[in-house]
């Protein structure tokens, strides 16, 4: 029986150090619970319990254990919860109440029903908190057993996951003492097949780690707009300027923003020119490749003015020159023209003659003249499809071989963006490159947006992939925005309600029309032909939010944009977002949102240990089929070091063997991030590391490779038996065969186009695997292919080579797999 009084006592020290001790079973049905925060890590640590019998000596439920933490304000300083207040609800329902902060004027407010799941958290201030029923609050409660036992088998069930996410490949020549070889029955039958989703294996394109400026992005100046400013590093860098990377000989460098070429584009170059030769020097990012034979267009905005009102104008050709080092010279322009007080595109053509990996650029200026200049670009003409202000030839190309689906861009986090001025808007990368607008990119760098949505939309059909662009739900970065009194949402924020969302959810209906709109009726859709292509883009899907706080801010703007998108483009498949887990407060709001509103999609992300992957291989088997599907859109595996290497990759390659199982409901996934440039990586690991003229693909690269070029829509059920010599002596050391079978993975795929059986195994394992696969249902199948991956633990080296002791046996299919293996055998009927 439950006594309602609440109590409020002094915190009272923990005199239990177990992690949860058992309730005596011949105790009271009723005991004392105690909520608590703690100022040892200054209040980051969340909401804790204690239980005591006699109110006098207290026990922990798990160390410390956070049964919810605040979501308030940025990663750091911030999400801090400070005296909390807890209430019960006649109902049973909790309500919690804590400060955010000494001198925050915010109170946090969400609900439980068993203190165990949590809703998303509100911010309100004094006048707009939700009063507590009859004031009564609280931190000692007098409850029932089993609120205490929810709580215990909580944090059991947190300790259980947190071992198993521990295990690590480090361990084990401990864990598989003994094991010395392993046989293993594979039985595929050709009942209960699963039609599977044609479009599994995709990419997700952001610009972090310099991928698309220094990346993708085949231009070869750096801040050839003269846009960047200390605000890109958020002030941490005072020369990020205008002048970044530029250097001149024989005068100063000016910045101006007086008559600028577009008001989107307002800084430009001054060159005050006195009858003495100036030259401007671009470094590009960490220099200029240069190849023999290639061929670059250059091209610059010029605006020639006279010096003064004294002297007579008089300009001379521009020498635009690329030279090594030492001053050699490997490629030489020359450009002449411009008027007077007029803005003028010039363009040349250079050749190489020589090779440079880090060249730079010289545009050498004579004459009296004060030279105005402005976006100054060299491309290579060799871009991918050739296409202009087009995008790096090998990077393109490696993503190409991935086989990708469709293509997920611009974030991530740059599509929400860090506050609201930050939120990435498509409209202003599109259209002439100087009208569009640069931002800031959070990732600490400046985007010139050069590879904008016309570009992304180009590449995706270049590719033969469908585009999914994500737009930010209204809200900006959930660690976005530091509360500001007044601002009842605390440091989300979000677009205000009425005429600027209502503008916002426009914008997303024109991108539709951008894409697919007839030129002939749409003044969005004449953009798109006036850019070069009259044919719609035959976009199909929009993501909406990046694994946003699932707030009531947030809430609120999702249902705007999806009931408006649904209104007008019922045909677009629109893909909604459940948090940065996959679990916990935003993970089941997002999905209730979903599953209200019919949500066709949403997207998933989590970034784990391989231990939880090699522990959750059924993650997606009791999803719910037929209602809202997955979109993996960000996922990893991650161990400390953050290095990509065998064993992070087998760790994909087995989740990715489970998601082909649940391709009825998982309908894509994506990896990331994709692309990092070397020595300007934000974060760790990517698929794809790279500079100036070299690709390093890592270890997770070729498993997305694999499984990108050999896929299938119909999934075949298989039986697996796994076979090892169990030691006879008493205390020899005994593998668990759980451990054991639980690193073995395997999928077979069906092509319906070219009619092959597509075999993926995964032995995750120190020991050789001697494989059978039986296709019963198969007489005499032939062997089309057959590839494997390994590597060892302690190198990041991996080998991809063809398997060449597969052998075809009637019905059966034969194979060793190396240790830390995948294996991918394609074989015909
Ligand atoms: O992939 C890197 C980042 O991870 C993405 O920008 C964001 O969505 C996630 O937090």
């Amino acid at each position: 029986m439950k006594r309602s009084l609440l109590f409020l006592l002094p915190l009272c020290a923990a005199t239990a150090s177990a992690d949860v001790l058992p309730i005596p079973a011949s105790q009271a049905d009723s005991l004392w619970l105690h909520a608590y925060t703690t100022p040892r890590d200054d209040y980051h640590t969340g909401l804790h319990f204690q239980w005591s019998l006699d109110s006098i000596n207290w026990f922990n439920i798990g160390y410390e254990h956070a049964f919810v933490k605040s979501d308030y304000g940025n990663w750091g300083s911030q999400k801090r919860m400070l005296n909390p207040r807890l209430t019960r609800l006649n109902d049973g329902t909790w309500q919690l109440r804590f400060d955010v902060g000494e001198r925050d004027l915010h109170t946090a407010f969400c609900t439980s029903p068993d203190l165990v799941h949590w809703t998303a958290q509100d911010y309100y201030l004094a006048e707009d908190l939700p009063k507590a029923p009859n004031g009564q609050e609280g931190t000692v409660f007098y409850v029932e057993q089993s609120v205490v036992q929810k709580l215990q088998a909580e944090v059991l069930r947190a300790n259980a996951a947190a071992a198993q996410n521990a295990e690590r490949a480090i361990d084990d020549p401990t864990r598989f003492n003994g094991l010395s070889g392993l046989n293993t029955h594979i039985v595929i039958s050709d009942q209960q097949t699963r039609q599977i989703s044609d479009k599994l294996m995709g990419i997700f394109f952001e610009d972090i780690s310099y991928s698309a400026d220094g990346g993708l992005y085949a231009e070869m100046i750096q801040n050839r707009d003269f846009e960047y400013t200390p605000l890109d590093q958020r002030d941490r860098d005072a020369s990020w300027n205008a002048t970044k990377c530029w250097t001149t000989r024989g005068a100063d460098l000016h910045i101006d923003t007086t008559n600028p070429l577009h008001p989107n584009n307002p800084h430009h170059a001054v060159l005050r020119v006195k009858g003495q030769e100036v030259t401007l020097c671009n470094e590009g990012w960490d220099g200029i490749p240069v190849r023999t034979g290639a061929r670059y267009n250059f091209s610059i905005q010029l605006r020639p003015e006279a010096l003064d009102n004294m002297t007579r104008m008089q300009t001379k050709a521009i020498n635009v020159t690329l030279r090594d080092k030492d001053g050699n010279i490997l490629a030489q322009g020359r450009l002449s023209g411009g008027k007077k007080g007029q803005w003028k595109q010039l363009k040349c053509q250079l050749k190489a003659t020589g090779d440079c990996d880090a060249a730079h650029l010289e545009l050498s200026l004579d004459g009296q003249a004060e030279y105005h200049l402005d976006m100054i670009s060299l491309f290579p003409q060799d871009t991918y499809k050739n296409r202009p202000n087009g995008l790096r030839r090998d990077l393109a190309e490696a993503l190409e071989a991935l086989h990708p689906r469709f293509v997920r861009f611009p974030g991530g986090c740059v599509a929400h963006g860090d506050g609201l001025d930050n939120l990435y808007r498509w409209k202003n990368t599109i259209g002439p490159l100087e009208a569009r607008k640069p931002n800031w990119n959070l990732w600490r760098y400046h985007q010139t947006v050069g590879l904008g949505y016309y570009e992304y939309f180009q590449f995706c059909e270049d590719l033969g992939a469908e585009p999914l662009p994500v737009l930010a739900a209204g809200v900006p970065c959930q660690n976005s925005c530091v509360g500001e009194p007044g601002n009842e949402y605390g440091q989300q924020g979000g677009i205000p309600l009425g005429p600027e969302m209502d503008e916002y959810i426009q914008d997303v209906l024109d991108l539709v029309e951008w894409a697919n709109g007839d030129p002939k009726t749409s003044r969005w859709a004449k953009m798109r032909a006036d850019a070069g292509h009259p044919k719609p883009f035959n976009l199909k899907m929009i993501g909406i939010g990046n694994e946003d706080l699932i707030s009531r801010a947030f809430e609120e703007r999702f249902r705007l944009i999806y009931d408006a998108v649904r209104a007008r483009y019922p045909e677009i498949e629109v893909v909604g977002t459940v948090g940065p887990f996959y679990e916990g407060s935003d993970y089941e709001q997002g999905w209730r949102i979903a599953r209200e509103l019919n949500v066709a999609t949403v997207d998933e992300h989590y970034y784990n240990t391989p231990g939880w992957f090699i522990n959750n291989q059924h993650f997606y088997d009791s999803y719910q089929r037929g209602g809202t599907k997955v979109y993996l859109g960000e996922y990893a595996a991650h161990i400390p070091g953050r290095a990509n290497n065998i064993e992070t990759a087998l760790a994909e390659a087995l989740h990715l063997c489970n998601v082909e199982r649940n391709g009825d409901v998982v309908e894509m996934t994506s990896y990331a991030p994709l692309l990092a440039r070397k020595g300007y990586t934000r974060w760790n690991p990517d698929l794809i590391y790279f500079d100036g003229t070299s690709l390093s693909p890592t270890t997770g690269y070729e498993v997305q490779r694999l499984f990108g070029v050999h896929t299938g829509t119909t999934w075949y059920p298989a039986l697996t038996q796994v076979d090892f010599a169990k030691p006879t002596e008493r205390n020899a050391p005994r593998p668990s065969t759980f451990d054991v079978e639980k690193r073995i993975a395997s999928s077979c795929l069906r092509d319906e186009v070219s009619g092959d059986y597509i075999l993926k195994v995964v032995n995750y394992l120190p020991v050789p695997n001697a494989v059978t696969l039986s296709l019963p249902f198969l007489s005499a199948p032939t062997l089309v292919s057959a590839e494997h991956l390994t590597g060892s633990l302690d190198a990041l080296e991996v080998k991809t080579a063809p398997k060449d002791d597969v052998t075809l046996s009637g019905s059966d299919v034969k194979v060793t797999l190396a240790p830390y293996s995948l294996t991918v055998i394609r074989i015909h009927p």
